[in-house]
């Protein structure tokens, strides 16, 4: 039967959504991408990025057929790429275990690289009405609030619970709708930070809001420990404006995307302790010149701070052995993170060098 929950919530919905793109989509393979790209960034940036991925990669076997480079440079501006390569490793095994046809019970689904329960749930539900109940942070929120739940939301025990109380609320009838509904109700309406409660349909069963502690649920048990990096970006260019590029092979976010000649260092350094440091000796030949320091970049992770700064300098010719290099004017052909990126969009190198 539907309850009191579902039953206000879809109302609701019906009263209040949004027109999203892949709102009016049942297929799966759609609906993977809109989640997956919406992992990483909000409604407002991630729907020109799911309308260029479905433009360019309409079925999972074209995006299976694309060069890893293409998709990360289609992915660029979101970050964290490894969700990139992972969707198109998915798209691979799609193409060569099920025939390039979106496998169909949650089973198959949540096997697959990169999809979690709440993927999964999302997926089985809004492509095939499969009666999986979402627990995004969204949901967490709502719940927490509405039932005045202090289990942490990070913890083993906190999934659990919300987990088992969202399948308990779920309309089995109406999986996807439902779905959809608590979504959208957690984030246009019960907001992390000033919710407007006096007008909530919910109020009166919310028990944060009759015990006035709306603004300390949910709760998070975890503190993330910070470390620090000091990057230092080395832009080398040659008499013939060939520039020197790395791709990162190391099994980080980055992976798989370009990057400037990186010298890391332990702390900030200055640009003489760089320039005598044995990696910066490996490329540059003796005669070089300093065209450009850039400003600090300072670009933020979950578990990092990332301090960087980029060189521009001319030399004779570069010592390259296993490095790319590219012209000048081809640089827009590269992936390259978003704290790359924010240094060319900043520099006009083709002005500079
Ligand atoms: N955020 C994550 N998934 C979403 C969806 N399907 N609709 C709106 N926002 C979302």
């Amino acid at each position: 039967m539907e309850s009191w929950f579902s039953k206000g919530l879809t109302k609701w919905y019906k009263q209040n959504k949004r027109d999203l793109p892949w709102r009016s989509e049942t297929d799966p393979y759609k609906i993977w991408l809109s989640e997956i790209i919406l992992q990483q960034t909000q409604v407002a940036q991630g729907t020109s990025y799911y309308l260029k991925f479905i433009a360019k990669y309409p079925k999972a076997g074209n995006l299976a057929s694309a060069n890893e480079d293409e998709v990360l440079k289609l992915w660029q501006g979101l970050g964290y790429y490894s969700r990139a390569r992972n969707l198109h490793a998915t798209a691979k095994i799609i193409k060569s275990n099920y025939a390039g046809v979106f496998p169909s019970t949650y089973e198959e689904i949540r096997a697959l690289k990169g999809i979690g329960d709440y993927t999964a749930s999302a997926i089985s539900s809004f492509a095939y009405n499969l009666p999986f109940a979402v627990v995004d942070g969204n949901v967490y929120r709502l719940l927490s609030r509405l039932f005045g739940i202090d289990t942490p939301i990070d913890s083993g025990v906190g999934k659990k619970e919300f987990q088992a109380l969202a399948n308990e609320l779920l309309d089995k009838k109406n999986p996807a709708e439902h779905n959809q509904a608590i979504m959208e109700f957690g984030s246009q309406f019960c907001k992390p930070n000033n919710p407007d409660c006096e007008n909530c349909i919910f109020n009166s069963k919310c028990l944060a809001f009759k015990t006035n502690r709306v603004k300390e649920l949910p709760i998070k048990s975890k503190k993330i420990k910070i470390s620090n990096r000091f990057l230092n970006y080395v832009v080398i260019v040659d008499k013939n404006n060939n520039v020197l590029l790395n791709k990162r092979a190391e099994s980080d976010i980055w992976k798989g995307l370009y990057e400037f000649y990186l010298i890391e260092s332990k702390k900030e350094i200055s640009i003489d302790k760089l320039f005598k440091t044995p990696e910066f000796n490996k490329i540059a030949t003796s005669k070089f010149k300093l065209l450009h320091s850039s400003k600090n970049y300072k670009h933020i992770l979950s578990h990092q701070h990332l301090y960087a700064k980029f060189y521009v300098i001319k030399a004779a010719s570069i010592i390259s052995n296993t490095l790319t290099t590219s012209k000048i004017n081809n640089l827009n052909n590269f992936a390259f993170s978003r704290l790359t990126e924010k240094f060319l969009n900043d520099c006009d190198l083709k002005e500079i060098v």
